[in-house]
């Protein structure tokens, strides 16, 4: 029997737009920015933010959203809404981007890293509910990839112990859990709409999703320099410019109204290269692939003890070899040179520090086919064998 031809050589980039950037949503761009010019044009005021923002709430499942320019001003702004003051706690991953912590650590808090899940690898209710202390004053859960976290564990966590759930959100617009959207999670929600996400306002942009209508109001102020607007405009508290432009919540609309159909293509490139990696001891594959899932990304991880080669090693073949580039979510955060001088605590999290060495995040994209997806498997079988000869 003659041995199997071995797909024609192609290159696989991380990180492409197909299939989330088309020409409605550059339709919707220009026509707020033709707009603008005629006589009376301007980028005020913005109904677009208005139906942008019910668009998202209804598609999120929350009371409320609050648009904002990304994740980490969301972020930012629900910690300034915390009111934390020196020597409060606030529980994050360590498994996640910088800013999940950073967020928490610039509006003075001390973090505090508990270990996640080792299936899922979103942050552990156990884990966390081992740290919490009358100092701790929120936790901050990662639905990590875009699949969601243990939404009752934390609820339990919250009444528990009186603390504040925050979800960062930046990779899970669209998961579902058990069966509902997450934006009514916890006190609040915080999503990304960054360039590389499942949907993107122009590149950047973020939100706040919340049942808490206070909480809403506030996040509203302060995005907009502490305006409250009405017969009188009045200045409340002290804010920042964190809004979100016309031309972006114009984007912000026809992104949505896709995003169910952009997850579906995601999910069945995800499905795919499941079953071509079953089987393959030496890649831990994902779990909770399936309807729900937001399939933001693909983190498989790398049995690196069966594979007698560090990632590094094998992610180099990957693409010298292979043309096949891939990403890293994350280091864990405490490696970031930023929090040498940073006072956290990040003992017994044995599995994020075992995870953060292992994971690979695989280039999959709606516009992903499923040649590429059978050539990306193809590589990484191949790679698997050579690293072990
Ligand atoms: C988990 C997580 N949180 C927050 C962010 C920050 O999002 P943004 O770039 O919209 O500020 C990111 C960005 O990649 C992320 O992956």
């Amino acid at each position: 029997m003659k041995p199997p031809v071995p797909p024609a050589k192609r290159s696989i980039p991380f990180l492409a737009l197909g299939g989330v950037w088309e020409n409605d949503d550059v339709e919707a761009a220009e026509n707020v920015l033709r707009a603008a010019l005629r006589p009376d044009g301007n980028f005020f005021p913005l109904p677009e933010e208005a139906a942008f923002q019910s668009a998202l709430a209804k598609h999120e499942g929350s009371a409320a959203a609050v648009v904002v320019n990304s994740c980490g001003t969301a972020l930012d702004l629900c910690m300034l809404a915390l009111d934390l003051k020196p020597g409060d706690e606030v529980i994050v991953p360590g498994l996640t981007f910088v800013c999940t912590a950073g967020a928490a650590v610039a509006r003075g808090a001390r973090v505090v890293f508990a270990d996640v899940d080792p299936v899922t690898l979103c942050l552990s209710p156990a884990a966390v509910e081992a740290k919490i202390t009358a100092r701790t004053k929120a936790v901050i859960p990662v639905h990590f990839a875009g699949l969601a976290c243990d939404i009752a564990g934390f609820d339990t966590l919250a009444q528990r112990h009186g603390v504040k759930i925050i979800y960062d959100a930046a990779h899970a617009v669209g998961t579902r859990y058990r069966g509902q959207g997450i934006g009514g999670a916890g006190l609040a929600s915080c999503y990304s709409f960054q360039s590389n996400k499942n949907m993107t306002c122009l590149g950047e942009g973020g939100a706040v999703t919340t049942n808490d209508l206070v909480l809403a109001e506030k996040v509203r102020g302060l995005k907009t320099f502490g305006y409250v607007y009405g017969a009188q405009l009045r200045v409340t508290q002290i804010g920042f410019n964190y809004r979100m432009t016309k031309p972006q919540c114009a984007v912000g609309l026809t992104q949505l109204a896709k995003i169910d159909r952009v997850i579906a293509q995601r999910l069945e490139r995800f499905v795919q290269m499941h079953a071509l990696l079953e089987g393959v001891e030496e890649i831990i594959r994902p779990a909770g692939i399936e309807a729900g899932h937001g399939c933001h990304l693909y983190v498989a991880r790398l049995d690196t003890d069966r594979l007698k080669c560090t990632r590094g090693e094998f992610l180099a073949q990957l693409k010298e070899r292979w043309s096949v580039a891939c990403a890293h979510h994350y280091p864990a955060v405490w490696t970031w040179e930023a929090f040498a001088g940073v006072d956290y605590d990040n003992r017994d999290t044995p599995v994020t520090q075992r995870a953060a060495q292992q994971v690979v995040s695989l280039p999959l994209f709606p516009s992903t086919t499923a040649e590429d997806v059978g050539y990306i498997a193809h590589a990484i079988k191949e790679t698997v064998a050579a690293v072990k000869k």
